[in-house]
């Protein structure tokens, strides 16, 4: 087995090489003057089962073309297998096609990886499961539901509920609720432009509760910090936000500042921001990530790592 990092998220892709008791593989990623992406990949991978970590984060277009440049020099260096290791999948948002003239991007970055010679896919809490349907290679996905429930179980909650901000993640949501054997309520969202949302209703009982709202990812954190509000307004004791991948922009960060929202729990799929002040804590999958590419290459299952200690 040999990992190697594009320069989306080194330090995460650190963390899992040394989980699995290695070093980065040897690369060399640069920049021609005009701006084209040089690899070069100084070892020889003859053969060997090839693993390239790269998040599909801000900048997405860059670190794409960056991952796909990486396969296709491994795939000519006659990798036997090569796997795509995306804690984030980005794109994904656009899944299908809601208006007419327009792309199924989700679809057409699923297309690239193929193309450029991805023999499978182990990725994270992607917005849609269904997106695993865009492959016709095998793809092993991953939830960061057992790491964010143990810390949330920790915090000792009295009379949790979980809440989905959306109708959307109400699947995510429910698997919370199940893990951590408490209340389900549901926001019923409206969404205004790109970055405006609107809260218009809450399903279920949150009154005199402590909410835990439920999330794959935030970027401006319209969603949450109107849903947090929503809630304090429907009688909820306090908001805490559970979200796998916190993308999220200055505005966002401002939002999540002024919003009832007393901690913010995420994981690190994506590189760390300067939080200013947020009430955040950032929990590693790194862990979760090396065991399910230890398993990947000794042919186990990885479905045991969906499961949570009681
Ligand atoms: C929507 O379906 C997603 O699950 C997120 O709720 C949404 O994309 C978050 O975006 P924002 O933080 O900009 O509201």
């Amino acid at each position: 087995m040999l990992i190697f990092s594009g320069t989306a998220h080194e330090e995460l892709a650190r963390r899992l090489a040394s989980f699995v008791g290695q070093n980065l593989g040897a690369v060399d990623i640069s920049r021609f003057p005009d701006g084209e992406i040089m690899v070069k990949i100084i070892e020889n991978i003859r053969g060997r089962d090839v693993y390239i970590v790269q998040p599909i984060c801000y900048p997405p277009n860059e670190n794409l073309m960056e991952l796909l440049i990486m396969i296709d020099a491994a795939r000519r260096a006659s990798a036997a297998r090569i796997t795509a290791v995306l804690p984030f999948y980005g794109y994904a948002r656009q899944d299908r096609k809601d208006q007419p003239r327009v792309p199924i991007t989700a679809k057409l970055v699923a297309n690239l990886l193929v193309a450029a010679g991805t023999s499978r896919l182990l990725t994270m809490d992607l917005h849609a499961q269904q997106i695993q349907g865009f492959f016709d290679i095998p793809v092993d996905h991953l939830h960061a539901a057992p790491v964010m429930v143990k810390y949330l179980r920790s915090q000792n909650l009295e009379n949790p509920v979980v809440v989905s901000p959306d109708a959307g993640g109400s699947k995510m949501a429910y698997a919370y609720s199940e893990m951590l054997r408490c209340g389900l309520a549901f926001v019923a969202k409206q969404r205004k432009g790109p970055s405006e949302v609107e809260a218009i209703n809450v399903v279920g009982e949150v009154e005199n509760r402590n909410a835990i709202l439920v999330d794959d990812l935030s970027t401006t954190g319209g969603t949450l910090t109107e849903a947090a509000r929503i809630l304090k307004e429907r009688g909820a004791r306090s908001v805490r936000a559970a979200v796998t991948h916190t993308l999220i922009t200055e505005k966002g960060m401002e939002r999540l500042k002024q919003s009832p929202i007393e901690e913010l729990v995420t994981t690190d799929s994506v590189p760390k921001k300067e939080w200013k002040g947020c009430p955040i804590k950032i929990l590693s999958v790194a862990e979760l990530l090396g065991e399910a590419l230890i398993r990947i290459h000794n042919n186990q299952s990885v479905t045991s790592l969906f499961k949570i200690s009681e």
